[in-house]
């Protein structure tokens, strides 16, 4: 029999459902824009114009994967609720079906002075004065996958990258492409042959100089071509930038735009944001930041914010560079186990057959012997850590460490760990690179204290191995590059032109071209970040690009859900909110201080067993932020090896053992993004949670974390 309640439930239930039907798919984004069906990466065009926020994005009308790249295109008047249009540019195909011109990634401007000559007139004032359209213009690489002549008798060749505009006088519905396209048919002759290697053009108009300034990428180069031009037709070359920092990969999506320093608009400074695919932070696609200034024809970067990876910080003491070549591991003093027993480093005679790059000197260390076969351990000896940083050089397949798995059957690591009292407390895989970059440990916490490194391979799948050199300890960290978000899934971000140099915003793809295809999504895949403000911010002595996510998404949080404070959260693990999955979508505010424990946070989408969780918090001594997507749901839609998704993600940020720290956490139906309250570190990360529940958790590990408070806020859904 069913009761009276059950009935009123069902019909709610029932009736919730019919209301929201639209976009509640499983994993659909709530507050994250998607688009209704299809492919979507790169955000394009981000431009405000009327008061609308123009997006468009690289979008394939004819399926879920990458193909006949188009620009889609919306609109919003706040950053959050989104209004699908028409697809702005359409991918070219001819009779015969072969793709003759596929509209890659690009920005958009308004010449608002014509300088173009494509406003057309659209009526008169008053006085009889003509009124012109405020015509805007597109500016994107022309994908030409098949050869052809085109109308206007330029002959392109296959697979041909050129840069090319088109503009519309209706807001951005409709667009004609100019007739004289491409703008800049191939880069400059000393690059002839990246012909094909040539995109995603940035516009803005440069007030000083009175000029379109347009920053490309030569991908493969790790060049930056800076342009500039008076009417957007045609363009003069000023200068290059490149390569520096992270350059193990394709640069790609590049960004040239002015931020104040701390708000002080006497002091401005130009950042250069750019896309890397692979060679990003984790595996796979990563964002970079360079700041420096620009005259209006050069980028220089600033001194502190490039790194010369042939370089160890200054005042580092080595602690191996692996040069003793005729040394085996033993008579380093280091010890090594199954495969890698009785061997010691490699020498650059072997090592260049196969393509390694980036060690320093002539000894390596690596587990490529007699191939990816090889497993075992090689151990350091035991040292006293006395510097805050352990920096080294290490590249090889992404096989992480995972404390679930570690020592058991299922263990796949490729990793080389730092050991404090029996345990792992810090560690790092390849990147998916032959190429060595500079990653750093923050040891701060363990001053004093006894450990080892421990390189583990015991994995014999593809890739699976481990070169690592030049272990140093310092005082100041050495990273390769600046990452803009310590996550995996955030890319090709792009700002919008049409607003003040203190409204910088922000746009990035929430996904890796690692996996991108295969996440577990239908009928669209692929998701935008929310957007975010830029600024620049004094932190520690050096001025960092900052980022929070924009104020008006406050529109979508509800009233508090859950708020509670600890003057001392105990160890352990406390269940503190069970929303529905429904309402799985939320932004957490964490506030607290160390006390005597090591780790705290939160728990998200965890069920009963916790054999589902995401977890995110801060490690106190390790000084950094965390997400652990290990356990977070699918990660099945990965058939391959190295499965580049599984993995645990951290932010450094060093604090005072005084200090309050704030994480703001915004968690959606497939993804979370982490600020801290500075606005210093970010971490964007999908998440697939396979199982319904939602149970919020917190926790402090190795005991108390002090003056905790915890708010919840729903997130309403933004469609
Ligand atoms: C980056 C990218 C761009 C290119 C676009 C094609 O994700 O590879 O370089 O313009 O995607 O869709």
């Amino acid at each position: 029999m069913v009761s009276v309640t059950s009935c009123v439930l069902i019909a709610l239930f029932a009736f919730g459902h019919l209301v929201r039907s639209y976009y509640t798919e499983e994993y659909r984004p709530q507050f994250h824009f998607t688009p209704e069906k299809n492919w979507m990466n790169d955000p394009n065009g981000l431009v405000y114009h009327n008061g609308k926020y123009h997006l468009f994005y690289q979008y394939n009308p004819n399926g879920t994967t990458w193909g006949y790249m188009s620009w889609g295109h919306a609109v919003s008047t706040d950053l959050v609720h989104w209004k699908h249009l028409p697809i702005a540019l359409e991918c070219e195909v001819d009779s015969n079906g072969n793709v003759l011109e596929m509209f890659f990634s690009g920005s958009a401007v308004v010449d608002a002075n014509n300088t173009s000559g494509f406003a057309i007139p659209l009526g008169k004032d008053r006085r009889g004065k003509v009124i012109y359209s405020q015509p805007m213009v597109a500016i994107y690489t022309s994908n030409y996958p098949t050869a052809h002549t085109q109308s206007n008798g330029v002959v392109i060749q296959e697979g041909q990258q050129s840069q090319s505009i088109a503009f519309s006088n209706d807001d951005g519905l409709t667009w004609t492409q100019y007739e004289g396209n491409p703008v800049i048919e191939s880069p400059p002759s000393e690059y002839a042959d990246q012909y094909n290697q040539f995109r995603d053009p940035f516009v803005f108009w440069h007030s000083p100089s009175s000029k379109w300034i347009m920053v490309a990428s030569l991908a493969m180069k790790q060049i930056l071509l800076i342009y500039s031009s008076d009417n957007l037709k045609n363009w003069a070359l000023e200068s290059q930038f490149g390569p520096y920092n992270a350059r193990f990969g394709q640069w790609e999506c590049p960004s040239l735009f002015p931020l104040y320093v701390d708000g002080n608009t006497a002091a401005e400074k130009w950042v250069i944001l750019m896309g890397i695919n692979p060679g990003g932070v984790i595996t796979g696609s990563g964002t970079q930041t360079i700041i420096g200034s620009f005259n209006g024809t050069t980028f220089v970067a600033d001194p502190t914010d490039v790194t010369d990876p042939t370089q160890i910080p200054a005042g580092a003491t080595v602690f191996q560079d692996f040069e003793s070549t005729s040394s085996t591991f033993e008579e380093l003093g280091w010890t090594a186990t199954g495969d890698f027993a009785g061997l010691g480093p490699q020498q650059a005679s072997t090592v260049d057959v196969w393509n390694i790059m980036g060690y320093l000197g002539k000894g390596v260390l690596t587990t490529y012997l007699f191939g990816d076969v090889a497993k075992g351990t090689i151990t350091s000896p035991k040292f006293t850590v006395t510097k805050k940083y352990i920096s080294f050089l290490i590249a090889g397949g992404y096989y992480p460490y995972n404390p679930a798995t570690a020592g058991t059957g299922d263990d796949n690591q490729v990793s080389i760990g730092l050991v404090v009292g029996g345990q792992v407390v810090h560690s790092q895989t390849g990147t998916d690179t032959e190429s060595l970059v500079w990653r750093s440990w923050n040891v701060a916490g363990w001053v004093g204290k006894e450990a080892y490194l421990v390189v583990t391979d015991v994995n014999t799948g593809p890739f699976a191995h481990l070169h690592v050199d030049e272990i140093v300890f310092s005082d100041t960290p050495k990273d390769e590059a600046n990452w803009n978000d310590l996550g995996p899934d955030y890319y090709a971000a792009a700002t919008y032109n049409g607003l003040p140099t203190s409204e910088r915003i922000v746009i990035g793809w929430m996904n890796n071209w690692a996996y991108a295809q295969n996440i577990p999504t239908t009928p669209w895949r692929s998701a935008m970040s929310v957007p975010r403000k830029l600024a620049l911010k004094t932190i520690n002595n050096k001025v960092r690009v900052v980022q929070q996510p924009v104020s008006s998404l406050s529109s979508l949080y509800t009233s508090t859900l859950y708020s509670r404070k600890f003057t001392a959260l105990q160890s352990g693990y406390s269940k503190i909110y069970v929303p529905s999955p429904y309402n799985a979508r939320m932004k957490v505010t964490l506030r607290f201080t160390r006390g005597t424990g090591t780790k705290f946070g939160v728990v998200l989408r965890s069920n009963a067993t916790n054999s589902q969780e995401t977890v995110i918090g801060y490690d106190f001594l390790g000084q950094n932020v965390f997400v652990d997507r290990f356990k977070a749901g699918d990660n099945s839609f990965v058939d391959w090896e190295p499965n580049p998704y599984p993995g645990y993600f951290i932010a450094t940020m060093p604090t005072k053992s005084t200090d309050a720290i704030t994480l703001t956490i915004l968690l959606d139906w497939s993804s979370v993004e982490v600020f801290d309250g500075l606005g210093q570190i970010a971490i964007t990360s999908q998440i697939f949670p396979l199982d319904d529940s939602a149970q919020v958790k917190l926790f402090s590990e190795g005991g108390t974390t002090r003056s905790v408070s915890v708010s919840i806020n729903g997130m309403k859904s933004a469609w």
